[in-house]
């Protein structure tokens, strides 16, 4: 077994002149809910770095809105740190808030001026320069993919985001605002995991492949259900997993993300929980290859049924 002590997470570029992200993502969008101060959190932040689990995602509505500032506080207290980390936040969502109180309906903006405001308010919040990486939250029916377009390059020309990419896109979605840029939106993070198939089957995962960009893969451990949830698919999951985690001498964990990882359009992982040992042992899932045979079995449990 990988010894997870001297362990270092490795890097992939995200897309051709992409960034380098680390393998396995760490995701705050939890983090109101963890009750720690200023120093645990750059504590947090610290043990993180020392895994190698560099890159950080982030959206302006996490806690409703209060995440990026918590971490900002922690940020802007340890400066040194900022340039190890690469920092994803995301746009496009208005919450109802009492931290946004000029929000009427809950709803998406893809407008020039709430991309560029968002963008700015992130900053502010990180107490950083600039992100390495903005993403569109999710599809907006009413995005108007020339405004996003310039939205984008404004942000980039005053350096204050490096790349852009998307969530929660559909192919054609992607396609569409791709068509308006000149350089590659960098990522599409969508929702994908034993207990989450769809990206596997409905072509987001195969225009990864294509256009040769890494997918983000978000709720990685489906958000805690394969671990607690009574519903047949997990249940069912659950025990194929622990079989093959048994035999590979590793944990569940483990195995789920390393399904994830055998795919072959170079997922990245992003595990959202708070304790480090946890995400200690979901980085050892890069120390397990996968056959064919279990990647399968694990298939076969999650949806219920053999493959056609
Ligand atoms: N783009 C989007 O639309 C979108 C949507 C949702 C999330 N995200 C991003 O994805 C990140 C990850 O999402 P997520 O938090 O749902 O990820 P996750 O890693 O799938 O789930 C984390 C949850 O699983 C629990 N958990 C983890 N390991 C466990 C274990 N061995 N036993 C029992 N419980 C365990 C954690 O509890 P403990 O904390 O107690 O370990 C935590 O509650 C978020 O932080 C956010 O950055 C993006």
């Amino acid at each position: 077994m990988i010894d997870l002590e001297v362990f270092i997470v490795e890097r992939i570029s995200l897309c051709q002149g992409g960034p380098e992200f680390s393998r396995i993502v760490y995701g705050w969008w939890r983090l109101a809910e963890w009750n720690m101060d200023t120093a645990a959190i750059q504590q947090q932040i610290e043990q993180c770095l020392e895994l190698g689990v560099t890159t950080h995602d982030h959206a302006d509505i996490y806690g409703d809105y209060t995440v990026e500032s918590l971490y900002g506080k922690a940020l802007g207290a340890a400066p040194h740190l900022r340039d190890k980390i690469e920092l994803v936040s995301k746009c496009g969502i208005k919450l109802i808030s009492k931290n946004r109180p000029d929000h009427k309906i809950k709803s998406y903006d893809t407008t020039y001026n709430h991309i560029v405001s968002s963008a700015e308010q992130s900053l502010k919040d990180l107490q950083t320069d600039y992100l390495d990486l903005l993403l569109i939250h999710r599809p907006d029916p009413l995005m108007n993919a020339e405004e996003v377009a310039r939205a984008f390059i404004s942000l980039r020309e005053r350096e204050k985001v490096k790349y852009f990419g998307v969530s929660n896109f559909a192919p054609w979605q992607f396609d569409l605002l791709q068509s308006f840029l000149d350089f590659p939106l960098a990522t599409n993070q969508v929702e994908a995991s034993v207990l989450h198939l769809n990206p596997f089957q409905d072509g987001t995962l195969d225009q990864c492949q294509q256009d040769e960009i890494a997918p983000m893969a978000w709720s990685s451990l489906a958000g805690g259900r394969l671990f607690f949830s009574d519903d047949p698919a997990a249940v069912r999951t659950r025990q194929v997993l622990q079989g093959i985690a048994d035999r590979m001498h590793a944990a569940v964990d483990q195995v789920a993300i390393a399904w994830l990882l055998r795919h072959p359009s170079n997922i990245l992982p992003i595990v959202g929980s708070r304790s480090i040992d946890r995400l200690r042992g979901a980085c050892g899932a890069l120390d397990l290859e996968l056959d064919r045979d279990d990647w399968y079995a694990i298939w076969e449990a999650s949806s219920g049924q053999e493959v056609p």
